[in-house]
């Protein structure tokens, strides 16, 4: 994110302004996952994902008996996504994560290697706790969530998030439009996830941070 808390200008286009250290810093989190989670409108920003290029990266996961490329999940409730995207072309494992209407917009198509179609009584609001135990079913265990701002708001609004790295990038967007970390509702003081630093890393004119969330406090958050 940009030094004041964007993620992309207020085109909402692809964020393309960190430098080369941070990409290989998201590379790691998404070789370390067996599976990444991103938004529709992450996926149309942008048109492609960040999969596993790395030799010494693909080498650790075959080590680790993990496939090549980790599950490049989107969720996308309508389904409505362009099938010219330049993802659909990329050789990765492809999910959707969807209503049953937004499945039927796939159906007649192999795109998707998996489609989680969610019930309607459990998208009001998502039920993510369901669906990530439907990923671990599926043998996904570890998941990077890659944002956008709207899904990101969702998982920590369910306490589904338990780590955040950001990397604080030296340029000024602004905005009252631009998309930040996290979007949705919001979260009042009192009840805000709070977390621990668990470090912290400067390359050249970023900062690279690392913190854990806390588990919520049932007196103030009302959480598990
Ligand atoms: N700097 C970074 O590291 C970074 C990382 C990720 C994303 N980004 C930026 O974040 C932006 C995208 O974030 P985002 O928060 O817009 O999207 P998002 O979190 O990627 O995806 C939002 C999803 O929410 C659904 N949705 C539900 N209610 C909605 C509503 N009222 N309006 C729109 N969508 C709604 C949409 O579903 P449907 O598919 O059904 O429409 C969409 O797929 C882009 O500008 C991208 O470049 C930056």
């Amino acid at each position: 994110m940009s030094l004041d808390g964007k993620i992309a200008d207020a085109q909402r286009g692809a964020a393309r302004f960190s430098a080369a250290a941070d990409l290989a810093h998201l590379e790691e989190k998404v070789a370390a996952a067996d599976g990444v989670l991103f938004g529709g409108g992450t996926l149309r920003a942008y048109g492609t994902t960040l999969s596993v290029r790395s030799p010494d990266l693909l080498a650790q996961r075959r080590q680790r008996r993990q496939r090549d490329q980790p599950v490049q999940i989107v969720w996308s409730p309508s389904g409505n996504l362009d099938p010219q995207l330049r993802y659909f072309q990329q050789p990765v494992p492809r999910g959707l994560v969807t209503t049953a209407a937004g499945a039927q917009r796939w159906a007649e198509t192999d795109l998707f290697d998996t489609v989680w179609v969610v019930p309607e009584a459990q998208t009001q609001p998502w039920d993510w706790p369901w669906v990530l135990a439907q990923f671990k079913q599926g043998g996904i265990h570890h998941l990077a969530l890659l944002g956008g701002g709207r899904l990101t708001a969702e998982l920590l609004g369910c306490r589904c998030v338990h780590e955040i790295f950001m990397t604080v990038c030296p340029l000024i967007l602004g905005g009252a439009t631009a998309p930040s970390p996290v979007e949705g509702a919001g979260f009042l003081a009192a009840v805000a996830p709070r977390l621990q630093l668990l470090s912290h890393r400067v390359v050249a004119d970023e900062v690279f941070l690392h913190y854990r969330v806390r588990p919520a406090s049932p007196e103030v958050g009302g959480g598990s």
